[in-house]
């Protein structure tokens, strides 16, 4: 292929800095590095940009959670999501914040194009209000009734129950889910993006051809629908930029964190000196950006983003690519069931480069999700990589160090290396189209021609007769001149393996130099690369998965029924963790810094554990003192104020005086589990 060198930018979503990666976004990560990585290959000037998404609401509240300041909070984030990329071998060449002085920068300037242009219209809106907390409510964080089906505990925009969506305001009986408190209406002047303006630059935006044709049916129905205008604009307190021109206001999030890809690669040309900015952004650029994206996304950076790149005066992407979601065992992910997997859970138990393999293995250039079942995970990269690919290193290599001296024959019959060579170009068209599936199938297609061809000659019989020795020297050359060929396919998919394989073959494995001559070249000797999948280490990482179960810290007001409606049902496996045990108070007192609180000294038999319980209002200690009670005896220990509570006691009722400690009786002894 004749290949003139391409200046190619591509990004990845920026994640959130609130939460820590999992197996779904790893998706996106690693069909994105496998690219960039794959581009490099070809020779072209391939730059990989990503960074953490710091801004908004969420953010915001989830560092006041932790008592940290955000810029902390992010700060620490960042550090993991760089170590988790890091050690799935996603090879960025930057990776920033959108909280940065580039972005802050490139955000303003922007913004003043668009307002200079005419593009940013100003209009008073009412919104809900939280007045115990102060701040407006983005909708997420608004809770109550669907006004469609009645459901209750549905979020301010969609229902979960019904699938209706809605504004806010239309909730029933709505209740901001910060402080608990009723939303009130407020004005405010918010700043809007004229999207609608944009219309006819996006339609040939979109016919030029590069996307994908399930994005351009979809922007079609966009189309037809009707743009709207998009609100920029975010009240205080917020976790963002200030807008220029107006203080108190803030970016939406969404507004800055696509701008953040221009930013981080900013950062990264300041920090290289030698790559041009404007080479790739200016509006004549003749260099390609790619933006790899998830599906839930596509609205942003098929519409927004290139109508806001279009008014300031910048060049549109060449392409967004969308891909679907993970599922795990044929489902969301799910906490309970373990399979809400985070990056560095499977790190701890699982060599990432099986999961590099599965991906690439089902991954095509549509949008459809993808399921990680982990069987057929298990079973498929024990049969492809460890069966098929290394296994034929394994069978031969051996021979060549023992008999011949460490080194390579020329090989006499090139046909079956000319059939492997001759699928160069196709399987780089594979790649190129994100056909990762495909060019998996072609080369594990190859992988099991070369094992016949192993198996059919039977070196291992050839090197025990005298006169097969050459025979013997030929296959066993025939077979890692396949294997380096293969590997050197895999190498954008399976970088660590590569990399073992050319200390293997004392060489670099390039496409360039695919059709190299081994003729008495030199290797070294063979050593295990790759482990079989065990199921016991998936078994254990799901396990670990449960364990990361963190329990939503929101408020529960004690009351009838209908106030207080029954929780979300568990499974049985959630309710047997629980360890119920009969105790006796065996002394209790009050806490005096706490108004709330009694300390308590529980004998579970054999055991005294300290509880602190919000007690105080219903009972004197003293009145407690001998009572058998009912105690959470595997809660995790949590420090307090005061000291460590080693539990947690069980009491029913609405608060303050209506507060009953459950007493067992009838023959309960101390110790004795709960069922
Ligand atoms: N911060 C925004 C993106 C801003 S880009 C200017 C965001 N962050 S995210 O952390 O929620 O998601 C990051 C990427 O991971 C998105 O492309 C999203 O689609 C992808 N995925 C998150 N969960 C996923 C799955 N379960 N499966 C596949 N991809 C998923 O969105
Ligand atoms: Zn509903």
């Amino acid at each position: 292929m004749a290949n003139s060198q391409r200046k190619i930018l591509v990004t990845s979503a920026l994640p959130y800095a609130n939460g820590p990666i999992h197996l779904g976004h790893m998706l996106e990560y690693i069909q994105t590095d496998i690219w960039s990585r794959f581009q490099k290959m070809r020779g072209h000037e391939c730059h990989y940009i990503c960074a953490d998404d710091a801004h908004g609401t969420p953010i915001m509240l989830k560092a006041q959670q932790l008592g940290m300041a955000p810029e902390e909070m992010i700060a620490k984030v960042n550090v993991e999501h760089q170590q988790d990329f890091a050690d799935f071998k996603v090879a960025f060449d930057n990776y920033h914040s959108t909280h940065s002085d580039e972005n802050r920068a490139l955000a303003s300037e922007i913004y003043l194009k668009l307002r200079d242009g005419g593009y940013i219209k100003s209009k008073t809106i009412s919104q809900l209000f939280d007045p115990e907390k102060s701040m407006f409510l983005p909708d997420r964080f608004v809770k109550g009734t669907c006004p469609k089906c009645k459901s209750e505990d549905q979020y301010g925009d969609n229902c979960d129950s019904c699938g209706a969506t809605y504004s806010p305001t239309e909730l029933i009986n709505p209740r901001s889910a910060v402080s608990g408190a009723t939303p009130v209406m407020k004005d405010t002047e918010h700043f809007f993006f004229d999207l609608p303006a944009f219309e006819g630059m996006l339609k040939e935006w979109t016919r030029s051809g590069a996307l994908q044709s399930e994005m351009a049916n979809k922007l079609d129905e966009w189309f037809e629908q009707g743009l709207q205008q998009w609100d920029i604009t975010r009240d205080a307190p917020y976790f963002g930029f200030e807008i220029p021109d107006a203080p108190g206001k803030y970016f939406y999030v969404w507004l800055d964190a696509p701008i953040g890809y221009m930013g981080s690669f900013k950062n990264f040309c300041d920090k290289r000196g030698n790559i041009n900015f404007d080479e790739f952004w200016a509006k004549d650029s003749s260099a390609e950006v790619y933006h790899f994206i998830g599906k839930d996304i596509v609205y942003f950076h098929s519409l927004f983003w290139p109508a806001m790149l279009h008014g300031a005066g910048y060049r549109q992407p060449s392409s967004v690519y969308a891909h679907g979601y993970v599922t795990v065992n044929g489902a969301k992910m799910s906490k309970s069931k373990g399979t809400f997997i985070k990056a560095r859970t499977y790190l701890d138990h699982l060599d990432p480069e099986y999961l590099r393999y599965y991906y690439a293995a089902k991954l095509s250039a549509r949008i459809d999700d993808l399921d990680l079942n982990l069987e057929d995970f298990a079973q498929r990269v024990n049969s492809d990589l460890v069966g098929k690919l290394v296994n034929l290193a394994s069978r031969t290599a051996g021979f060549i160090t023992k008999r011949f001296d460490g080194k390579l024959a020329t090989v006499a019959d090139k046909s079956l290396i000319d059939s492997f060579l001759a699928k160069q170009d196709l399987i780089a068209e594979l790649f190129e189209t994100r056909e990762y599936g495909k060019a998996m199938r072609e080369i594990m297609a190859l992988a099991d021609i070369a094992n016949g061809f192993v198996a059919d000659a039977a070196p291992w019989q050839l090197v025990k007769q005298d006169d097969k020795q050459e025979e013997a020297h030929q296959v066993c050359s025939n077979a890692l001149n396949l294997f380096r060929i293969l590997v050197t396919y895999l190498k954008p998919v399976l970088p660590r393996l590569a990399k073992d394989v050319e200390a293997f073959f004392k060489m670099e494995l390039t496409w360039d130099g695919l059709s190299a001559d081994l003729s008495g070249h030199e290797i070294a000797e063979f050593k295990p690369m790759m482990q079989r999948v065990e199921l016991d280490k998936v078994a254990a990482m799901v396990e670990a998965s449960k364990e990361n179960l963190q329990a939503t810290a929101e408020p529960v007001k004690a009351g009838p029924l209908a106030d207080d409606p029954i929780s979300p049902t568990i499974s049985y496996e959630d309710f047997a963790k629980i360890d119920l045990r009969v105790a006796l108070i065996k002394k209790a007192e009050a806490v005096p810094e706490a108004d709330k609180l009694l300390k308590l000294q529980l004998d579970i038999g054999g055991e005294v554990r300290q509880v602190f319980a919000g007690i105080k209002s219903a009972y004197n200690p003293e009145d407690l003192e001998g009572k058998l009670t009912v105690m959470v005896a595997n809660l995790a220990p949590r420090k307090m104020r005061f000291g460590m509570s080693e539990g947690m006691v069980l009491a029913a009722g609405p608060g303050g005086k209506d507060l009953f400690v459950l007493e067992p009786h009838e023959g309960a002894k101390p110790g004795m589990r709960v069922k």
